[in-house]
This record gives C-alpha cells, sequence and structure tokens, in this order.
C-alpha cells in the first residue's frame, strides 16, 4: 500500500468524516438544535412557542434580525416583503419552456437560479445593501415562483399576487385561485400553513443549508446559492421525504399491512426505509412532528374532512416507537412524517411538497447566507479527500492498451 499523501507531499494533517457527523462548518446565532432532548431554537426561542403564538412574517425577520420585531418594524417588514412579489413579465416565459409534467422542483431550480438574470445588484454582494433587497426579493418572490409551477402543472393561468393578503393567503389565493378573484382564503387553512411555514424555516447545518453557504462561500450571488439550496432539498433524504413519507403511506394503506412494512424495514437486505422517519440530529422525537401531528387534526375540522391514512400513519408509528429496532437506532418521526397529511387534505399534490418546503427554508437559507457573508473570517469552503486512487503512473498510447 503507497501513502499517497507522502508521495504528492500531502504531510498536512485533516479529520476524515464522511457525511460531516461530527465536523462544525461554521459558527452561527440562528439556530439550535439538541438532538437528545429534542430542543429546537431560533434565536433562543423554542419552536413549539413559535409555531403557537408566532406567524411566518415575525419568525422571518426573527431568523433575519436577531430578535422578535416590535409591531412597526413587523409592519414594515411585511410591507417591504409585500412590495416584492411581483416577478418579472420575463420570467414568466420561462416557465413554457418545461414540459407541463416537470416536476415541479425541477422548475424551481431553474427559474430561482434565473432571478440573478433580472437583478444584477445581487452579484455586487460586497454592498450589505444589494444583499438585503436580494435577501427581501427572495424571501417575497418564492411563494410567487412555487405557485406559478403549480399552476404552469395543472395548465391554468397564472395568478398574480394580491398584496391585500397575508404571506400565506397570498400563496394559497396564487395556487388555488380558479378563478382568483372568486377565491376566498379558510382562515384556519391559512393559519395552518402559516405554521408549517414555520416549522420549517431554519434547520441550522443540515445538507440544503450547508450547500447554500458552500456555493455562498465563493462569492457567488444570492439567487444562485438559494437554486443551489433548492437542487439538495430535492433529495428523498431530505426535503423530498415528505413525498416519499405520503406515498409510502398510500402503498402501506391500512393498518393491517404495517407489520410486513416494518419488517421490510428492518431487514438489511432490503432498500426500503420508513420515510419520515430517522435525523441525523435528533435522537427523540423532532419537535416539529409533535406541532405537524396536532395540525393534522385541526386542518380535517376545518375542512370537515378526515384521510384514514391518518389513522394508518399513528398506528405506524405508535408499533414502530415500540418496536426494539426503532428504539436501539433512536429513530422517530420527523417533521416529514405527517406534514403530507395535512398539504394532501389541503389540495397539494405530492409533487408540490418539497416546493413548499423550499419556499419555508428560503428565509433560513438567506439568513444563514447573510450570516456567513458578513462574517470577517469568512473563506471558501474547501473539504480535503482521502485519495484511494491509483499511485502515479505514465501515460500509454491507446495503441498499446
Ligand atoms: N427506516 C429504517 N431504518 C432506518 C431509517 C428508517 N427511516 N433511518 C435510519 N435507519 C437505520 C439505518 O439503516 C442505519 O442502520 P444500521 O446502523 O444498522 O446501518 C441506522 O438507522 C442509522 O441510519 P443512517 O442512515 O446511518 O443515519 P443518518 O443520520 O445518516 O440518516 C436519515 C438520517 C437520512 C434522515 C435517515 O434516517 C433516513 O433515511 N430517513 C428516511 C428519510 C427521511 O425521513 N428523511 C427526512 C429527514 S428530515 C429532513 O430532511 C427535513
Amino acid at each position: 500500500v503507497i501513502d499517497i499523501r507522502k508521495l504528492y507531499g500531502q504531510s498536512g494533517k485533516f479529520t476524515y468524516d464522511p457525511g460531516f457527523t461530527s465536523t462544525a462548518s461554521c459558527d452561527s446565532a440562528i439556530t439550535y438544535i439538541d438532538g437528545d432532548e429534542g430542543v429546537l431554537l431560533h434565536r433562543g426561542y423554542p419552536i413549539g412557542q413559535l409555531a403557537e403564538h408566532s406567524s411566518f412574517m415575525e419568525v422571518s425577520y426573527l431568523l433575519l434580525n436577531g430578535e422578535l420585531p416590535s409591531q412597526s418594524e413587523l409592519d414594515d417588514f411585511t410591507r417591504t416583503i409585500t412590495r416584492h412579489t411581483m416577478v418579472h413579465e420575463q420570467l414568466t416565459k420561462f416557465y413554457s419552456g418545461f414540459r407541463r409534467d416537470a416536476h415541479p422542483m425541477a422548475v424551481m431550480c431553474g427559474v430561482v437560479g434565473a432571478l440573478s438574470a433580472f437583478y444584477h445588484d445581487s452579484t455586487d454582494i460586497a454592498d450589505p445593501q444589494n444583499r438585503t433587497i436580494s435577501s427581501h426579493r427572495l424571501i417575497a418572490k418564492i411563494p410567487t415562483i412555487a405557485a406559478m409551477a403549480y399552476k404552469y402543472s395543472v395548465g391554468q393561468p397564472f395568478v398574480y399576487p394580491d398584496n391585500k393578503l397575508s404571506y400565506t393567503g397570498n400563496f394559497l389565493r396564487m395556487t388555488f385561485g380558479v378563478p382568483a378573484e372568486e377565491y376566498e382564503v379558510i382562515p384556519a387553512v391559512e393559519k395552518a400553513m402559516d405554521r408549517i411555514f414555520i416549522l420549517h424555516a431554519d434547520h441550522e447545518q443540515n445538507a440544503s443549508t450547508s450547500t447554500v453557504r458552500l456555493a455562498g462561500s465563493s462569492g457567488a450571488n444570492p439567487f444562485a446559492c438559494i437554486a443551489a439550496g433548492i437542487a439538495c432539498l430535492w433529495g428523498p433524504a431530505h426535503g423530498g421525504a415528505n413525498e416519499a413519507a405520503l406515498n409510502m403511506l398510500k402503498e402501506i394503506g391500512t393498518p393491517d399491512k404495517i407489520p410486513h412494512y416494518i419488517e421490510r424495514a428492518k431487514d438489511k437486505n432490503d432498500p426500503f426505509r420508513l420515510m419520515g422517519f430517522g435525523h441525523r440530529v435528533y435522537k427523540n422525537y423532532d419537535p416539529r412532528a409533535t406541532v405537524m401531528q396536532k395540525t393534522v387534526r385541526e386542518v380535517f375540522d376545518a375542512l370537515k374532512v378526515n384521510d384514514p391514512l391518518f389513522e394508518t400513519a399513528l398506528r405506524l408509528e405508535e408499533i414502530a416507537l415500540n418496536d426494539p429496532y426503532f428504539i436501539e437506532k433512536k429513530l422517530f418521526p420527523n417533521v416529514d412524517f405527517y406534514s403530507g397529511i395535512i398539504l394532501s387534505a389541503i389540495g397539494f399534490p405530492t409533487t408540490m411538497f418539497t416546493v413548499l418546503f423550499a419556499l419555508a427554508r428560503t428565509v433560513g437559507w438567506v439568513a444563514q447566507w447573510n450570516e456567513m457573508i458578513s462574517d470577517p473570517g469568512q473563506k471558501i469552503g474547501r473539504p480535503r479527500q482521502l485519495y484511494t486512487g491509483p499511485a502515479a503512473r505514465d501515460y500509454i498510447p491507446v495503441s498499446q492498451r
């Protein structure tokens, strides 16, 4: 065995930590997680309290600025975001370049990445004013872009923002308004949706946030960085799990089939996993899942619906939490386990679930990106590797191979 580091003079020491399970990549004052205790705090405030008493706009202000706003600060912030909800008319043309059956996350990656082509000031990130306006544009336009992705997929005309409505009410109208003028926002649904946005707003250095930071560390503009985050979020091990979790519940169907799927999840020769279960950091109940489970009932009551899959989900949770495999590996429901049932009851197709996650997480990505860029000690992200390829060798002409 050749020690390749010596061969290339790589004598410096570095840690080998696949998946970064024990490497902190930055300082951050935004979000705190204690995975063993099931604690999640944003700027010190417990997620349960924020979900119960706050609004998505207020939590957005908190994540960006570090403190809860006064009433006038909240009004100003909401007005600023509202002013930026429109997208450039030229941007609406992007959608027609996609197939109607394109996954909306594919559309999101493309359209959000394209925003920097409309705002040239976004590429000069050294100016704090430019960073602020780009941040506001991203938070304001992401619901418009997401709703348009949905409208395009179902072949309906785009609905322009109605800035008399709340952030979340506006998004619901832009998504479900047919015709938009007759759409009435149901307050209980608006509140539930707003709460779902709060639950997804930030989660410290997860895969997509780390992607945003890594992309941003090179000085790339914030629209490009958030597009990178959206791409990362799409994966089924991350934001795509909410779509996968509902598909799994549909596949399981009735509670009597649960033991079969539990056995499959435990079988190491079977790639099947319980989607919406397990988390890299939480080795206890994900506090967001607790709120999510409660919200299911509120939405069912408001819409006067019932989905038998909720009973299947509750039973699945009960069986899994009493199974030695899940106990030993500390696998609990995560935020994605119940969210699909709520979103489905509200009327979203499964393909939109991860889009909604991206919409809500945009503020967290933006807050983390701003924190990184404002840090005077910020460096380009550049992980090392443990080289396992061939030692140096001479090129052989193709005729002699
Ligand atoms: N079902 C069955 N077994 C599981 C599950 C699951 N959902 N999750 C983890 N395990 C098992 C693994 O097989 C592994 O077993 P082993 O020790 O015998 O090899 C052990 O638990 C540890 O799992 P890892 O994959 O090593 O843990 P990691 O921290 O890397 O992964 C992850 C966390 C990706 C979330 C994982 O639990 C998973 O795939 N869950 C399902 C997908 C999901 O719900 N993702 C959403 C996460 S939350 C979010 O992104 C918002």
